[in-house]
């Protein structure tokens, strides 16, 4: 596995992508504001990278974009990986040991979501402060990369308090809905249940999505500071269920997109 990261990384290098200082993950129906809102220096597709894993969903691309956000060096991956898809959790967290290995200090991550919290509504943004991993599987079993990280990393504060705050000081200055709770991860790629729903409400979780805890534990593995914002395209009240609308997720994410933009853009500013 660690000569898989080294190849993708040398070839990345290679390319030209030097010395990026932040990682940005894009998630469904997110990418073309942000990418927009950069100063692209190359594009280059997840084909021509060793190792990393295509993209079979059709909401997303697959490209990985490096260029600067107000002077700092960026790469994005427009286009992320889902278990669902049927790659191992090694796999769908390459990218995010792959961007840490070519020098990235601070990882951003966006979601679509499902929204379980009577008193917020879709279109809006959750910053996640704590997720709840309910996907069937670790990107950490197995054999510990100890050069990389520990065997029991710890999950105290898996979101940087400090990219929250300032997040969260940014909504305010900019009049941006930014909602704060926790993601539960779902493997999918059905959508949930009304009982599901209830269930996960129960224990605890505002949001429900089927991506971002994989890369964020590996993140945490590899004591990489990491932040996520869900956009929570749906309402999921199981007394009040109406059917999904792919479509319509899509739809809303991609409205939502401009706040997230401005949201990350203005971080990457304050960094
Ligand atoms: N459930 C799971 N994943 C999702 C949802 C949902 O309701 N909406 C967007 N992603």
């Amino acid at each position: 596995m660690i000569e898989q990261f080294e190849e993708a990384v040398e070839y990345l290098q290679n390319r030209g992508v030097k010395a990026p200082e932040i990682g940005v993950i894009l998630g469904t129906g997110l990418g073309d504001k942000f990418v927009a809102a950069m100063e692209v220096e190359l594009t280059i597709s997840y084909e021509d990278i060793p190792h990393f894993p295509l993209v079979t969903v059709l909401s997303h691309d697959g490209k990985l974009i490096y260029g600067t956000v107000h002077g700092k060096k960026v790469v994005a991956l427009d286009g992320r990986f889902h278990y669902y898809e049927g790659y191992s959790m090694q796999q769908i967290t390459l990218p995010v040991r792959v961007l840490k290995m070519l020098g990235i200090k601070k990882l951003l991550l966006s979601n679509a979501a499902g929204n379980m919290n009577l008193s917020w509504k879709k279109g809006e943004l959750m910053l996640i402060d704590d997720h709840i991993n309910m996907q069937p599987d670790n990107p950490l079993r197995g054999q510990n990369f100890d050069e990389l990280g520990p065997r029991f990393p710890d999950m105290s504060a898996p979101y940087d308090p400090s990219m929250n705050t300032i997040l969260e000081e940014i909504a305010k200055e900019n009049k941006i809905t930014l909602r704060k709770g926790v993601y539960v991860s779902v493997i999918g790629p059905n959508l949930e249940t009304r009982a599901e729903y209830r269930f996960l409400r129960n224990i605890g979780a505002d949001v429900v999505g089927m991506s971002t805890v994989p890369e964020v534990i590996v993140a945490n593995h590899m004591g990489l500071p990491c932040c996520a914002i869900s956009v929570m395209t749906d309402d999921c009240d199981p007394d009040n269920l109406s059917p999904i609308n792919i479509d319509e997720i899509i739809a809303i994410a991609g409205k939502a997109e401009e706040k997230l933009t401005e949201l990350y853009t203005e971080l990457i500013k304050r960094l």
